[in-house]
Order: structure tokens, then C-alpha cells, then sequence
């Protein structure tokens, strides 16, 4: 299949189009699970679940709540008809809890009533007989302990110990790194639909219906052909949605399943935020040996990362970390470690970047460092480590970079966002404001492109003409937002040359595409786009044949264009050739599979080429910090990111200004925060604090790399967009190292979130620096 082929011109790809749903999600008309029409007789369901860390679970007493007014039931472990699992790779990861609750928020059992305040009140009344137990609560007492979910992981080049050994400079240091929660508008919802025979369809916010419908299927001890999972869009995923919605689907499927009545499952933000996982916090141990120009010589890292109570993902999202470790830098001898602790805490999951975060933070961390120990622009240390002629194109994990556009990025943002103006004027600025300190930094982003599981990079297609020459497109990605349905649509649209509204966009559903992969990993218009091409392609061939006979001209004569099928001076429209091929009994239909090409990972030696190709970017940012108060806010960001050419830039340009946001509030306001006991005590908007409007920098220039298709073989050459650029949101945080750098002179020690707790404590350490120099 050829990328390039002849399409007369690009009339759709490549436009700036808004998000089809765009005016209806500003209108309200746009349809969530909780806006859908109930049907008569829906019950609503609320779990209970545990208010202690750790404890043996003995059992409960629900007859307080059996006995209120409109409860249906109550269920637990023992009432699953099939397997009590949610595990998205792992067995033995439960969906009620057995005989341990390990995390508070542990789900125990769901409680069903004839409407939700009821099912939340009757929940409340379950008396739960917990005998406590001792709770592990911190990451680093979990690595003392050896109290692990999983082996480690270890990414090795060369020979580290020899590199420090030598190297002439050595520094090392620890960074805490926190979680975060989604925080997505719509919190997790299922809608479960009995139907005759045994069968369950299952509306689910999720961005894994695959999944969902089959643990779905293994809990109710169904067939999966028994089980369908739709979802026509969710109010933000963030990852958040990629492995727990079972647990919501599941406990609502269990209730359908044993009344025989619709139940719904929605979860109050409180419930969501104790009983789903979020971004993993980590601790990194590092030590770099550096030569004087602060050219890395070798790095030894060891992540200490939050995978809470069980595994779920944290296998992947550490290989991630490893993977991207490295960022932008060559670093000939590397040893990176990756520990999976286990604490009596929530278990983390997906989070947009999928531990690259982690990884990047730490590097720039290192990069920072090194420069601020040397003396040295920390620009012109990141220069002279890039991958390039002068050090290596290897990563430490054996994949070759190949297609590196470092240089002309950072280059090109260091101009846009002019600042050798800018830095001479924030350090004149700080040299006469004690108060009101500035900072200013840059920093640049390589993420690797597809699931670092090489099986999960594959996707299907559903392509239908009617014989009006509309078109219905299905296909296994998801919509969260982001935009997907409306790139693959322009790219169905593009094959037949016909207006964009031609192309109904449907919801996901297990029944039309099967053995679908997670929407994540910023693969969703890589696959599903390549997938819906080639099915698209395949109809247009054979549609081509037939004008061919019509027109009695060769098929290289037969142009698309404009809604209509051209052989020289003659046209019929697109509608027209396809009753014409159905006449002639020629298949309009056709599935389109896509497996992505070139990727291998052998999870064993940690080596391989896992991704299809990287994405580029950079940003500075420049940042105020009132010195007294620790507030800080991000002034000016400028932001180039590299999309190879677009699909549709006007999503790109919003997923870039939104993951930038998003990373930002990682690394400044959004703090998770538990108490001795292990109990979240931020549980809501009030208490753990996202980005809001007014924190986007007031000047916010976000470009899209002009002019750079991509040089593997991806839809339209195009390149993926969803996660890259929320690392970017880091620039953000080592702008206030900068500021506060300014105070001391010394190294900052500043953790994240930057709260301003943190950078209160950081100032008053740099201000001993200032007084012992
Ligand atoms: N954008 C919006 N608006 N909402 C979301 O939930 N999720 C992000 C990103 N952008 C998300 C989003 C994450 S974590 C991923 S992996 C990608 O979108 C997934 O979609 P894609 O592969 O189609 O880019
Ligand atoms: N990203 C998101 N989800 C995943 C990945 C990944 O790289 N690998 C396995 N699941
Ligand atoms: Mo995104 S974390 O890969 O769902």
C-alpha cells in the first residue's frame, strides 16, 4: 500500500477542521453515557468501598441497606457468576476485593438501588468488619522493604561504574516526583443492558471497549461473543480510562446481569479519585559522570515507582520511563533501574506520557545540574549532548535515532521566543528585584511513537458505501477529545474525494472491529487512520474498476474529485458509480487491519527498536516567583512541535496548548496528598488544584514545524500528537529552578509539583546559599 499515491489534491487531510462534535459540545447537544435515555426499570449503582489502607476483610453486614427503600442488592467477590477479575495483563488483580483490602477505596461490593442518591446512601450503610492491619504507605520504605508488585526492570549500555569511575566530574541527586489524577469532566460511568439469552451490551467510557468486554464477559463467565462494548465518546480519558474502566463496567454488568435490569454506574469525584489510579509518583536516585563541557560520559538512575496495590500497567509505564531516560541526549554508558513498589495505596496507571514524564523530568533535572555545577549555559549543555554526528545516534535501549530534528527545533524555538534579549533582561531584572524573581528555560522533547508492547500496535477498520454514496466509518479507536474521529474521517473522505459530512462518524463498538487496542500511546490516527485507509482504498479500487468499464477507458483515467468520479470530459457522481457497482453486485463494504511495521522490543534484554519513529518538539518558558509567597505563574511559553504534516493542525495545535497545560499542572499546582493513615485527602476540586484559565500563560505561542512529513510510512505522513508535548509543560517547572537559581546561585533543590509550600522551601535553602557564599 502506497501513502503517497496519486489523490489529485489534498482537499481535507492536512485542513485545519474543527472537532466533529465541536458545536455540539459547547451546545450540550453532544451525548455522554449519563445524558443517554434511560430505560424503564434502571437500577443505579455505588460501590463500597474500604476507609482503610490495609486490613483483613472479614466480611459485612448489609442488612441495614438491604432494608431502605429501593435497594435492589448488594454484591461482593462471592456472588461473581464467572472469574473476579479486572487485571489488564496480569491475573489476580481482583474487581471486589477477597480476604485483604490493600488501598483505601479497595472496592468491596457494588450496591444497587432505583436511583443513585439511594445506591450512594444504602452504601454508606454497609458495616464492613475490617481487623487493620499495618499499611506501607511510602515508596521508599516499600524499596527498603523489598516490597514489590514486579522484578525490576534494568535498561544497560556500556559501563557505567568504569564511566563515574573516570569521569572527571561527578554529581548526583534525588527527585521526588509526584502523581496525578485525571481529572477528567466526566468522571468514570458504565451503562450495562441485559439482553435476551444472556447477552450484555455495556456503554462505557472507556478507551479499551476490548477490554471492557472481556472481562466483562469473564466476570458475568460468558463468552466475549456474548458481550458488547460501546462507546460513542468519553468527557476526557487522559489514560485514565485505559484499564479501570472494567472495574465500573464489570460491577455495573455483575448488577445487570443478577436483576435483569439495566443498571447504571456513575462515580462521584470522590469515589473516582480513592478508587482509580492516577499518574505514578516516583523517586529517582541519580549519579552522572560528565566531562568539562558537561558532555555526558555515564548515568546511573534508580526510579523508585508508586505502582500502589497491584500491578495494572506499571510494567509498561516503567519501560517507558527507561525508554525515555535518555530524552534527547546520547549517553554512551547507562545503567536505569525501574522498581515497581508496592505501597497500601491506590494502584496507578495510564497518565498521558505513560512514565516518559517521569524519565524527562529526571534528565532535565540532570542536564540542569550538571550546567549550574559548571557553570555552563544549560542550553549549550543540552546542545552538546544531542543525539548527533559529534556523539551518537544509539539509545541505550538499542534503537537508533534516525529521524532527528533536535537541532533545527530548539534552534528555531531559541529565535521565535528571542532569548538572548530575553535573558539578558530577566537577569537584569533579578539583579534589582529581591522580591519578584524571574526565571526563564528550555527544553527540549523526544517521544517514542507506539505501544512499547509491539502486539498491541495493530488496528481495525469498518468502511461501508450506501448506494447514496454516503459513507458510514467505524473503527477500534476511541474518542476522548482529542479528535480522532474527525482526523480518520478527513482521511476516508480524502481516499473518495467527497465533502467531509458524507462520512458518518459512529461509536466504537466491539461488534463492528474486535481484538481492538487501548486508544493510548498517541497511536489512535497512526492505526485506526491506517486501518480505515486501506479499507477505504480496497472499495475504491474496486469502485475504480467499475467506472473504468463505464467510462471504457483505462483505470488510470478515472479521477476523484469534489463528490464526483471524472474519466476525461465525462463525470457521474460518487453516488451514481455506487449504485453502479451495486448493479454489478461488486462489495461495498470492506474491514481494513493495520499492524504497524519496522517495531520489535525483547522485553527480556531491554533492547530493540519499540517505536516507529519519535516525535520532536521544544518550549521555553518564562516564569514570575513572588519569593515571599512561593506563588509562581508561567508568563510566556513558546511551544514548536513537530506533527510531520498534520492531518488537521487546528486539533494539533489545541492537544499541544492542552497537553502543555496539563504537564504544566503536574509539575506546579496539582498535588496528591495522603494522610498517616493513607487515606487521599484531595478529593476534589477544592483540594488538589488543576491549571484553571487564568493559569495559561498569558502569551502562549504554539507553532506547528513546518513543512516536515514524516519519513516512515505513516497516514498522510503524518505524526502522532497527543502525549509529546505534555512533557514540554516541564520547561515550565525548570523556569523556576531558574528563578530561584538566581537567588543562591547554587543548585535549586526543588521537588515536584512546585507547590508553593515546595518552592517557598527552596528559596529559603537557596537564601543559605546566599548567605553562606
Ligand atoms: N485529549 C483530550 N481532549 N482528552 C483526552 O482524554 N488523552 C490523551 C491525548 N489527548 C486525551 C487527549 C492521551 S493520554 C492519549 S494516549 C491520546 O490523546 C490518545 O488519543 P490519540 O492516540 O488519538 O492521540
Ligand atoms: N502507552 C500506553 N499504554 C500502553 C503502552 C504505552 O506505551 N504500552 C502498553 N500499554
Ligand atoms: Mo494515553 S496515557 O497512552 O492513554
Amino acid at each position: 500500500m502506497n501513502i503517497d499515491a496519486k489523490i489529485v489534491h489534498r482537499s481535507i487531510v492536512g485542513k485545519g477542521i474543527a472537532h466533529d462534535s465541536a458545536a455540539r459540545h459547547v451546545a450540550g447537544e453532544a451525548n455522554y453515557i449519563d445524558d443517554m435515555p434511560e430505560l424503564p426499570g434502571t437500577l443505579h449503582a455505588a460501590f463500597v468501598l474500604s476507609p482503610v489502607a490495609h486490613g483483613k476483610l472479614n466480611g459485612f453486614d448489609a442488612s441495614e441497606a438491604l432494608a431502605m427503600d429501593g435497594v435492589a442488592g448488594v454484591w461482593a467477590a462471592k456472588d461473581v457468576p464467572g472469574h473476579n477479575e479486572v487485571g489488564p495483563i496480569l491475573n489476580g488483580e481482583t474487581l471486589f476485593a477477597e480476604d485483604i483490602v490493600d488501598h483505601e477505596g479497595r472496592v468491596i461490593a457494588v450496591v444497587a438501588a432505583q436511583d443513585f442518591e439511594t445506591a450512594y446512601r444504602a452504601a454508606k450503610k454497609v458495616k464492613l468488619d475490617i481487623e487493620k492491619l499495618e499499611p506501607v504507605l511510602d515508596i521508599e520504605e516499600a524499596h527498603r522493604r523489598k516490597s514489590y508488585v514486579l522484578p525490576p526492570q534494568e535498561v544497560i549500555e556500556g559501563d557505567v561504574d568504569k564511566a563515574l569511575a573516570s569521569a572527571p566530574h561527578v554529581f548526583s541527586g534525588k527527585l521526588h516526583m509526584g502523581g496525578q489524577d485525571h481529572f477528567y469532566l466526566e468522571t468514570h460511568i458504565a451503562y450495562a443492558i441485559p439482553g435476551e439469552n444472556g447477552e450484555m451490551l455495556v456503554h462505557s467510557s472507556t478507551q479499551h471497549p476490548t477490554e471492557v468486554q472481556h472481562h466483562v464477559a469473564g466476570i458475568l463467565g460468558l463468552h466475549a461473543n456474548a458481550v458488547e462494548c460501546q462507546v460513542r465518546r468519553m468527557g476526557g480519558g487522559f489514560g485514565g480510562k485505559e484499564s479501570q474502566p472494567t472495574i465500573i463496567a464489570g460491577a455495573a454488568a455483575l448488577v445487570a446481569a443478577k436483576t435483569g435490569k439495566p443498571c447504571k454506574m456513575r462515580l462521584k469525584r470522590r469515589d473516582d479519585m480513592i478508587a482509580t489510579g492516577k499518574r505514578h509518583d516516583y523517586v529517582a536516585n541519580w549519579k552522572v559522570g560528565v566531562d568539562g563541557r558537561g558532555r555526558i560520559l555515564g548515568l546511573d538512575v534508580e526510579y523508585l515507582a508508586r505502582a500502589g496495590n497491584l500491578p495494572d500497567l506499571t510494567g509498561p509505564v516503567i519501560t517507558r520511563t527507561l525508554t525515555h531516560t535518555d530524552n534527547s541526549y546520547f549517553i554512551p554508558n547507562a545503567r536505569f533501574i525501574g522498581h515497581a513498589c508496592k505501597t497500601n495505596t491506590v494502584s496507578n496507571t495510564a497518565f498521558r506520557g505513560f512514565g516518559g514524564p517521569q524519565g524527562i523530568i529526571t534528565i532535565e533535572t540532570v542536564i540542569d545540574t550538571i550546567a549550574r555545577e559548571l557553570r555552563l549555559d544549560p542550553n549549550a549543555v543540552r546542545a552538546v549532548n544531542y543525539y548527533g554526528d559529534e556523539t551518537g545516534d544509539m539509545t541505550p535501549y538499542g534503537q537508533k535515532v534516525e529521524d532527528n530534528r533536535l537541532v533545527e527545533v530548539t534552534d528555531a524555538v531559541l529565535a521565535s521566543a528571542e532569548w538572548q534579549y530575553r535573558r539578558a533582561e530577566i537577569d537584569a531584572h533579578n539583579a534589582t528585584n529581591p522580591v519578584i524573581r524571574r526565571g526563564l528555560a528550555m527544553m527540549p522533547i523526544k517521544f517514542g511513537i507506539s505501544f512499547n508492547l509491539t502486539s498491541l500496535n495493530q488496528a481495525g477498520a469498518l468502511v461501508h458505501v450506501y448506494l447514496d454514496g454516503s459513507i458510514f466509518l467505524n473503527h477500534g479507536g476511541t474518542e476522548m477529545g482529542q479528535g480522532l474521529f474527525v482526523k480518520v474521517a478527513q482521511v476516508v473522505a480524502e481516499v473518495f474525494q467527497v465533502e467531509l459530512d458524507m462520512v458518518r462518524i459512529s461509536s466504537t463498538a466491539t461488534g463492528k472491529v474486535p481484538n481492538t487496542s487501548a486508544t493510548a500511546a498517541s497511536t489512535g490516527s497512526d492505526l485506526n487512520g491506517m486501518a480505515a485507509f486501506k479499507a477505504a482504498t480496497a472499495i475504491k479500487a474496486r469502485m475504480t474498476k467499475v467506472a473504468a468499464e463505464h467510462f471504457d477507458v483505462e483505470e488510470e483515467v478515472i479521477v476523484y474529485r469534489e463528490g464526483r468520479v471524472h474519466a476525461d470530459n465525462h463525470s457521474i457522481s460518487f453516488g451514481e458509480l455506487a449504485k453502479m457497482a451495486w448493479a454489478k453486485r461488486v462489495q461495498l463494504s470492506e474491514a481494513g487491519h493495520y499492524a504497524t511495521p519496522k517495531i520489535h522490543w525483547d522485553g527480556k534484554t531491554m533492547k530493540g527498536r519499540p517505536f516507529f519513529y519519535f516525535s520532536y518538539g521544544a518550549a521555553v518558558a518564562e516564569v514570575a516567583v513572588d519569593t515571599l509567597t512561593g506563588e509562581t505563574r508561567c508568563l510566556r511559553a513558546d511551544i514548536l512541535q513537530d506533527v510531520g504534516s498534520p492531518l488537521n493542525p487546528a486539533i494539533d495545535l489545541g492537544q499541544i496548548e492542552g497537553a502543555f497545560v496539563q504537564g504544566m499542572g503536574w509539575v506546579t499546582c496539582e498535588e496528591l496528598w495522603w494522610d498517616k493513615a493513607g487515606k487521599l485527602r484531595t478529593v476534589g476540586p477544592s483540594t488538589y488544584k488543576i491549571p484553571g484559565s487564568r493559569d495559561v500563560p498569558p502569551q502562549f505561542n504554539v507553532r506547528i514545524l513546518d513543512n516536515v512529513p514524516n519519513r516512515e510510512e505513516t497516514v498522510f505522513r503524518s505524526k502522532a500528537i497527543g502525549e509529546p508535548p505534555l512533557m514540554l509543560g516541564i520547561s515550565v517547572w525548570l523556569a523556576i529552578r531558574d528563578a530561584i537559581a538566581s537567588i543562591g546561585g547554587g543548585v535549586p533543590q526543588l521537588d515536584s509539583p512546585a507547590t508553593p509550600e515546595a518552592v517557598l522551601r527552596s528559596v529559603q535553602d537557596a537564601k543559605g546559599h546566599a548567605n553562606d557564599a
